[in-house]
């Protein structure tokens, strides 16, 4: 789960390398390195922690080179040191790796067997110097990778790069993401079109078991096989412009307030706005008629846009849906009817486990359709149908934007699955559509809270335990709520079903412990006001968020009340969700935490 870069210019490119690794930053970052070729030998600067530690050293030293690789990286083998920091070097090979090598311990002992020694505890120094020891034996960089590629089990993208050659880098792709930029006179290799954007936005990508041979001047791709094969070129629109913060202090801060355009944008593709029905474009060919069954993978916040899903398909379109997350359902061999539709949700489009459900779902003999962000993504181009959300780069690691994007990409299938299987009206269309179409306005609204909602955030902030409450179609986002709280605050939070709590979670109530209650005044109303006087008779402190129905209904049991606009149950989700991030966000900013990149985490999960 780490970004790569790689460049063959014409000018200076150490600083291009970091330009490129600051777009990739949210795929990782423990540490970052570059190594370039300056007159022909490689020099390489490495730093732990974050990109700013290697700008700092590159402002001290910068080495003059116009060709060279650079890397940001997730730490899988090996702790986030210096010494662990890519790139990687083996003799005359320096190589940069996103993935695992799941073989590397006996590869590694069969090559100190032959006399190499180890200055790294990683899985990639094995690589780079497999290819040093088979360019040893008289074969040339191509034929030395490609015979050490087919040695390899695991994930992998590669660049790579050979002292002497100053025009020439290899990049490789299995199960990892790698796409070939195309300048003038100039060749670039890198994880996505976005690392590329200020560069090209001609890009190539490979498919797994491709490698490529770049010189300034050309490329050539090559299957597993070596044999020479060609893949389309494609042009990007991962405009350099869009990864921006504009006049925010976080992208998460933006992503969120760019909420009511983007869940616009997204509409003005899925709706007629004039006719108030759901209009799917000619691409979405999906057919729910004869369905029995639907079944939905995903990972993170993506599979609770799912759980949403799973209620509007059932209870609107009368579809059984069935929703897992993905790195549980790829093992769990579950039975699939031949010819049946899966759906896999993923912003990034790139996430390893959503992937896998996806290929399991297609080796089922499933048509699988993929509601995905990125369409330059594996998961778009391997699925059958695209269902595009329009949240454009989201760029925080706690997803926003994407996520109530996706559930209005849902709202508007299971509309559209509702009316395909005759049981909704044209006059139930008509009004879910309308509510549909006021969401960016009640979006607005929901936002202009955010000075009460700070204020809020600063009584969870520091907390132990925070808990959430919802029910039914918002016990999701009483789930997704307690995500966005502990990724961002590292307070523990969990989100449960409110009539689930009396069955072991009410044990954690104590004096001053917040449970955050998510309850539109909607037939479940009662019933979750109930469970809130329950752990408020306790010493809970509620945050209740309801709307002006239910906050005059409630009663006074809530510590705090957030009040978003009036709307029908069926669009609550999206609404609700706006609330809880602007906790979790407000929660993180008053604690200091790192709101756009918090620990552990990375914004693209590419390794399982
Ligand atoms: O790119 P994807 O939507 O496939 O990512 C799935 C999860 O990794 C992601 O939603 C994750 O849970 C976020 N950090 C949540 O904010």
């Amino acid at each position: 789960m780490c970004g790569i870069v790689g460049i063959l210019g014409q000018e200076p490119v150490a600083w291009k390398l970091v330009d490129a690794l600051k777009r990739l930053e949210y795929r990782g970052y423990d540490s970052a390195g570059i190594a370039v070729l300056a007159d022909g030998h490689i020099e390489r600067i490495r730093a732990s922690g974050k990109l700013q530690a290697l700008s700092e050293k590159l402002r001290s030293s910068e080495p003059i080179a116009t060709s060279g690789i650079g890397h940001t990286r997730w730490a899988t083998h090996g702790a986030p040191t210096e010494t662990n920091a890519h790139p990687h070097l083996g003799g005359t090979v320096a190589i940069v790796h996103n993935g695992i090598i799941e073989n590397f311990k006996e590869l590694k002992e069969e090559l100190a067997g032959k006399g190499t020694t180890f200055t790294t505890e990683t899985d990639t120094e094995v690589v780079a110097h497999m290819i040093d020891y088979e360019m040893k034996q008289g074969k040339s960089p191509r034929e030395a990778t490609q015979v050490t590629l087919q040695r390899l089990e695991g994930a992998f993208a590669f660049a790579i790069m050979f002292e002497g050659e100053d025009d020439l880098m290899i990049g490789a792709r299995r199960g990892s993401p790698l796409a070939i930029g195309h300048g003038s006179h100039e060749m670039y290799l890198g994880s996505d079109a976005i690392a590329l954007a200020p560069f090209t936005n001609q890009v190539t990508y490979l498919e797994d078991g491709d490698y490529v041979v770049i010189t300034r001047n050309s490329f050539e791709l090559h299957n597993d096989k070596g044999e020479k094969i060609t893949r389309p070129l494609n042009f990007t629109q991962a405009s350099a412009l869009l990864v921006d913060k504009g006049n925010h202090r976080h992208f998460m801060a933006k992503e969120i307030a760019e909420q009511p355009d983007v869940v616009g944008h997204t509409l003005a593709e899925y709706v007629d706005f004039d006719e108030r029905t759901v209009r799917l474009p000619s691409e979405v060919e999906l057919d729910f008629t004869d369905l029995d069954r639907l079944t939905i993978t995903a990972c993170g916040t993506a599979s609770y846009a799912g759980l949403v899903g799973k209620y509007w398909f059932e209870r609107y379109a009368r579809l059984p849906v069935e929703v897992d997350i993905a790195s549980e359902f790829r093992y769990r061999e579950a039975p699939l009817t031949k010819g049946g539709l899966s759906m896999v949700i993923s912003q990034s489009g790139e996430t390893a486990d959503t992937l896998a459900a996806l290929r399991y779902c297609k080796s089922e003999g499933q048509r699988v359709a993929a509601v995905v962000n990125v369409p330059e993504s594996t998961i778009s181009r391997e699925s059958d149908v695209v269902v595009r959300t329009y949240a454009g780069p989201e760029i925080g690691v706690a997803s926003t934007k994407a996520f109530t994007c996706q559930l209005t990409v849902l709202a508007c299938l299971a509309i559209a699955a509702a009316r395909a299987r005759g049981v909704m009206s044209l006059e139930q269309e008509h009004e879910l559509v309308g509510q549909l179409v006021k969401l960016p306005r009640n979006l607005v609204k929901t936002l202009e809270q955010e000075d009460h909602i700070d204020r809020i955030a600063r009584h969870i902030a520091g907390k132990r335990d925070v808990l959430y409450l919802g029910r039914g179609i918002n016990f999701p986002i009483a789930m997704e709520g307690a995500l966005k709280l502990k990724e961002l605050s590292y307070i523990h939070a969990e989100g449960y079903a409110a009539g689930e709590l009396k069955h072991g979670p009410i044990a954690l109530i104590e004096e001053g412990v917040p449970v955050v209650v998510i309850a539109p005044r909607d037939e479940l109303f009662e019933k979750t006001v109930s469970n809130m006087e329950e752990v408020a008779a306790r010493g809970a402190r509620i945050v209740l968020i309801t709307d002006r129905a239910g906050a005059a209904a409630s009663g006074a049991d809530a510590f705090e009340t957030i009040t978003v606009p009036q709307a029908d149950p069926f669009v609550a989700p999206v609404l609700y969700s706006v609330p809880v991030q602007l906790l979790a966000y407000h929660a993180a900013v008053f604690m200091g935490t790192d709101v756009d990149q918090p620990r552990n985490l990375a914004k693209s999960v590419t390794v399982e």
